[in-house]
């Protein structure tokens, strides 16, 4: 896995098995099956409602269309952290079933031990500090995280931890750059910025938001394309085709000559 000074780590998150095939043909390092699937596919306005078995469906399409990347199976809300041989075994399963290399877990204290215990039964485990959407009812939204000393603080501690509980690497969501930076100088393992600044070993967005799918954006994204106005023209264009009867042309269907003195 690179770090500082090698070229940085790319990480796009997918949720079926098209999109996950594109991703992949890029040359992109890892698929995270996020549990953003939840607002970016299925019409919830955050990750919560997101399933166990919701997710397992994501992750075995992403797995079967990938043949390079490292494919991360993100674990949902309280699928993980109430009872550990239920978080053990959901994790399992994006392994077992679903053909993921690894597991992300939304990071905090409640983590560290569960962590060691994934990685001492051999899943690897993908923490992530700063902003952790599954805590979005406490949050009351999104803010920016570790923006005070302690706060920041904290963050580097957990991170120090996770890394010592044998996490291979640390997702760090909408914090300060600066606190970032420090962050990335200390680990050995390789962080991966979402709204973290230049300074992370790698960098993730989610997918629907860098190609220009969704309709809103975080401030921290980037649209590379603009595919929810290409998908437009072309849902358009077939409207006003079949409408107007120049689809389907006489290339688009066949006539069968024994039916001819039928029909
Ligand atoms: O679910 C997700 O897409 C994520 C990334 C934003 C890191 O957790």
């Amino acid at each position: 896995m690179a770090k500082a000074g090698d070229e940085p780590i790319t990480m796009l998150t997918a949720y079926d098995a098209p999109t996950a095939a594109i991703v992949d043909e890029a040359g992109v390092d890892i698929i995270l099956v996020g549990d953003s699937v939840g607002n970016a596919t299925l019409g919830y306005e955050t990750t919560v409602p997101v399933s166990v078995d919701g997710i397992a469906h994501h992750v075995g399409a992403v797995s079967r269309a990938t043949e390079d990347a490292l494919v991360v199976a993100d674990m949902p809300f309280l699928s993980f952290g109430v009872d550990e041989t239920d978080s053990l075994e959901n994790a399992g399963r994006m392994l077992k079933e679903e053909g993921a290399q690894a597991v992300k877990l939304e990071s905090g204290p409640h983590t560290v031990d569960l962590t060691e215990r994934m990685v001492q039964l051999g899943i690897p485990v993908m923490a992530h500090l700063g902003l952790t959407p599954q805590h979005v009812n406490q949050y009351g939204g999104y803010p920016r995280q570790g923006t005070e000393p302690e706060a920041a603080e904290r963050i580097l501690d957990l991170a120090a931890a996770h890394e010592e509980a044998g996490a291979f690497s640390l997702v760090l969501e909408h914090v300060p750059a600066n606190l970032a930076a420090e962050v990335t100088d200390t680990l050995e393992i390789p962080t991966i910025g979402i709204g973290a600044g230049p300074d992370c070993d790698g960098q993730v967005l989610v997918f629907n938001d860098a190609v220009g799918l969704s309709e809103w954006s975080p401030s921290f994204s980037e649209q590379f394309g603009a595919v929810r106005e290409e998908m437009e023209r072309a849902v358009d264009d077939y409207v006003s085709a079949v409408e107007s009867g120049s689809f389907p042309a006489d290339e688009h269907s066949h006539r069968e000559t024994d039916l001819d003195d039928l029909y």
